[in-house]
């Protein structure tokens, strides 16, 4: 039989549409545009535009390869230190007390801890729903959903206010079965930067745990909001009330390890027993779809939160890019304001993280895209760190002829 005549096996497949996210960094790099401006893809960026590796994290990175004996396996939970410290790191005070009951495996990156936790609920309990933001961030459906689970959306946002849509959310949640799992963004809502506050976060506890509803806790922005502690009392609130709890941690932006894929799943148990039982199902899952984790990043990070000097430098550094993000916030937020008479953008000075909502609609981000150079992803998501004293005006003056 001639090569043409075999029955290729891929010839079927039609290329697919690019990623929401991934293809607006795509369409801006073709963009010729001297004026062009990329407020898309979630990575922090300094007045230069770069995206650093913080000075600490050099310094740990720099101690690992020094001190590094063996390029030996580290097992399906990857590296147990990190494990311990992040976790450590996330959970404060709680972290001691609650150790028995808790299975961490060390995962890639944050997004491998949203899959591999979904895995995980899949084996459990395979007809669980989980229940997500709406909006939320556009790879949370696409990675929670290809586990085979069901995924449904609780209301999130009031747009025309830019607050949480707090009595819908609870409804919501105040409705749901037994069992059903709830996708929490721990703080720095992707796309909306709006946050609940320490109370809202006490009453969704209260249903979670009256309801026997599952929290799964997406932590990517510790730091980035208000600071390493105020951006986990939400998650600690929960933590020190729930029986069970999943936790997605990533170690991308606030260690500005994006590459380097660091990450870990815990899982909170209701005992000792099931966290046991819960380790074994973590690590035959990670053996069954990539055997194990990457070393390098977790061991950074394990380097850095172990040394006190390392560690100060790391949280003065994670301080002062929030404080570049809330400068730029209001920054932006009085340009629009100039030139937008009688509008207020108060909402923009308020609101946490890396990402707010324009407002747009698909035809005002296409024009903002086409006639503007200034890219977002088709949900209209500003990454305010892509904004500089260099292009604000710019920017504004876009955003605001199209808001206008
Ligand atoms: C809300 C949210 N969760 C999780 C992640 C996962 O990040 P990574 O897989 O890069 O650690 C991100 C990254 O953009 C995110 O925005």
């Amino acid at each position: 039989m001639g090569q043409t005549d075999v029955p290729q096996m891929f010839q079927s497949l039609e290329p697919l549409p690019p990623d929401p996210i991934l293809g607006v960094t795509a369409a801006f790099r073709r963009d010729a545009s001297p004026l062009k401006v990329d407020l898309g893809v979630g990575v922090y960026r300094d007045v230069a535009g770069n995206t650093p590796i913080p000075a600490a994290v050099r310094a740990a990175e720099r101690a690992v390869i020094e001190s590094q004996t063996t390029k030996t396996y580290v097992g399906p939970a990857g590296n147990v230190d990190f494990n311990e410290r992040i976790v450590g790191l996330a959970l404060g005070p709680l972290a001691g007390p609650l150790r028995e009951r808790i299975a961490t495996i060390q995962t890639v990156g944050g997004c491998g801890a949203l899959r591999l936790g979904a895995e995980l609920l899949k084996v459990a309990r395979p007809d669980a729903i989980v229940h997500v933001s709406d909006p939320t961030w556009a790879n949370h459906e696409p990675l929670l959903g290809s586990s085979g689970l069901r995924l449904e959306r609780y209301p999130y946002y009031d747009a025309a206010r830019h607050e949480v849509a707090f009595d819908a959310m609870l409804g919501h949640l105040t409705g749901l079965p037994a069992g059903a799992v709830v996708l929490l963004h721990a703080c720095c809502h992707n796309p909306t930067g709006v946050d609940l506050t320490l109370e809202q976060w006490g009453a969704i506890a209260d249903v979670l745990e009256k309801r026997g509803l599952v929290p799964f806790v997406d932590l990517a922005y510790q730091g980035f909001g208000d600071d390493l502690e105020t951006d986990v009392v939400g998650l600690r609130t929960l933590a020190a009330r729930v029986p069970e709890l999943l936790l997605a941690l990533s170690c991308s932006k606030n260690f500005g390890l994006y590459r380097e894929r660091t990450g870990a799943l815990a899982v909170l148990a209701p005992n000792g027993g099931t966290a046991i039982a819960v380790a074994t199902h973590q690590a035959r899952l990670a053996r069954r779809m990539y055997s194990m984790p990457p070393d390098h990043g977790a061991a950074v990070v394990a380097r850095l939160l172990a040394e006190p000097a390392l560690r100060e430098d790391w949280q003065r550094e994670v301080a002062a890019m929030v404080s570049r993000m809330q400068s730029l916030r209001a920054l932006l937020a009085g340009k629009l304001e100039e030139r937008l008479p009688g509008r207020d953008f108060g909402w923009l000075r308020r609101q946490r993280g890396m990402f707010s909502l324009l407002g747009l609609d698909a035809a005002g981000i296409a024009r903002l895209r086409d006639e503007h150079h200034v890219y977002v992803p088709p949900d209209g998501r500003m990454n305010v760190a892509g904004i500089s004293d260099g292009n604000v005006d710019y920017v504004a003056s876009a955003v605001a002829r199209l808001l206008g």
